[in-house]
């Protein structure tokens, strides 16, 4: 393609040689020709100014600082609240131009004061699949300890109906869709969830709902169904929910556009559990630390119904959890177990975990490979320290 500084070189080049093929002109023929010679020289301007012109934009996109790209969290009532991608929120004014933002839409924002620009069209689209975690988990349920009855529930509820589907459909029941786990951090519900999942073979996907609302704003509800399509598409399968308080909480009031988007999940994921037969081959496990704020909504029968309580381990509970913890370390024979399980009071699973680290740390400082019952005292009064005052948690495992 010819740039336009070369159109006007050849055009300038043709006029001259007419110029000089005709010597001896009559005046009339000489003006005839210095008229044309201005006309092209009129036409070499014009294509030299639009060719600065052209060249004076590109210079100045050049120039322009590059835009950002953000999300809309939120409108508000002249400005929005917009989600970066490195997840820093700011409050932002929007330009005249834009109309009709929601929240999630993408956006262009001016790099220093965020200003929204423009809106993209493009519609951003999430792969259930890319968000949710798919795993066939290997966890048996002789790494549990101390929760034979929450085991026994699960294995009524979820476990039984998957292997055994005719069974139900003799007795005439149908069984619940799904359960709720609930209880403190630490106390094993992951694991219980995992293990059912094992146990029947399953698929197990995981969502978790804080994820759900924040990093997916605008996409929540999509997103759940999604789940919930792809769960039938992998049955037998378990969806297990963690953080289920984070999009099923009772609100007081939905002002914002977020709590709405929060809602709007909600609701979806009540219509899904709605939705479904209880013998499709999926099931659900919620799981919260927080039953109290739960919307009843959520748990009335024929959606989350059956409610398992995880406590923290009992003094038979502990012995069970510290077995299977400690079941690798070499301890010393005249440990006092006793007075451990007396010291971990209280501890959840995890904490119990935690304390068998620990100890096999102080040993190893030591230059010790058999662990001593005072190596197990120490872990302890550390990992309680660390209950009490999280921020200590730099010097746990140092
Ligand atoms: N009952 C238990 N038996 C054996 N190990 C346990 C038990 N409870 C907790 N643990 C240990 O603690 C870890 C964390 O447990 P888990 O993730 O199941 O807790 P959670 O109840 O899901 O906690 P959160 O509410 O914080 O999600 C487990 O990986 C396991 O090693
Ligand atoms: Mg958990």
């Amino acid at each position: 393609m010819k740039t336009n500084a070369q159109i006007v070189a050849s055009t300038a080049g043709n006029d001259q040689k007419t110029s000089k093929a005709q010597p001896q002109n009559t005046p009339q023929q000489n003006q005839n020709a210095q008229f044309s010679q201005m006309a092209a020289m009129e036409t070499e301007n014009r294509v030299l100014r639009e060719t600065i012109f052209q060249l004076k934009m590109e210079l100045d996109r050049y120039r322009a600082p590059a835009l950002m790209l953000a999300e809309v969290a939120d409108i508000l009532e002249k400005n929005a609240i917009i989600k970066l991608p490195n997840g820093n929120k700011f409050l932002v004014n929007v330009s005249n131009t834009v109309k009709d933002l929601k929240p999630g839409d993408l956006v262009t924002v001016e790099q220093k004061n965020l200003t929204i620009i423009d809106k993209l069209d493009r519609e951003r689209k999430v792969e259930v699949e890319q968000f949710v975690i798919i795993e066939q988990p290997t966890t048996k349920w002789s790494e549990i300890g101390g929760l034979q009855e929450q085991e026994n529930e699960l294995k009524e509820v979820i476990e039984l109906p998957l292997t055994k589907p005719e069974l139900f459909k003799k007795v005439g029941i149908s069984p619940p869709k799904g359960v709720l786990l609930h209880g403190p951090p630490g106390t094993g519900k992951t694991l219980l969830a995992k293990a059912v999942a094992s146990s029947t073979h399953s698929t197990f996907i995981e969502i978790v709902g804080s994820e759900l609302v924040q990093k997916f704003i605008g996409e929540g509800a999509k997103l759940v169904k999604d789940v919930f399509k792809l769960a039938r598409e992998r049955a037998p399968s378990i969806i297990f929910i963690d953080e289920l308080d984070a999009i099923a909480a009772k609100r007081m009031d939905l002002g914002t556009s977020g709590e709405r988007e929060v809602q709007r999940t909600f609701m979806q994921l009540l219509s899904e559990l709605d939705g479904f037969k209880p013998l499709d081959n999926v099931k659900v496990i919620g799981c919260t630390n927080r039953i109290d704020i739960l919307d009843p909504a959520i748990l009335r029968p024929g959606r989350l119904d059956r409610l398992v309580e995880v406590p923290v381990p009992n003094k038979e509970g502990l012995k069970q959890v510290f077995a299977i913890h400690s079941k690798n370390m070499t301890l010393d024979k005249k440990m006092n177990e006793d007075r451990l399980f007396k010291l971990m009071e209280g501890f959840s699973g995890a904490e119990v975990k935690a304390s068998c680290t620990e100890a096999g740390y102080f040993a190893i400082r030591e230059n010790r490979t058999k662990i001593v019952q005072k190596d197990f005292e120490d872990a302890i009064k550390k990992v309680k320290r660390f209950e009490e005052d999280p921020s200590s948690y730099i010097g746990m495992f140092g």
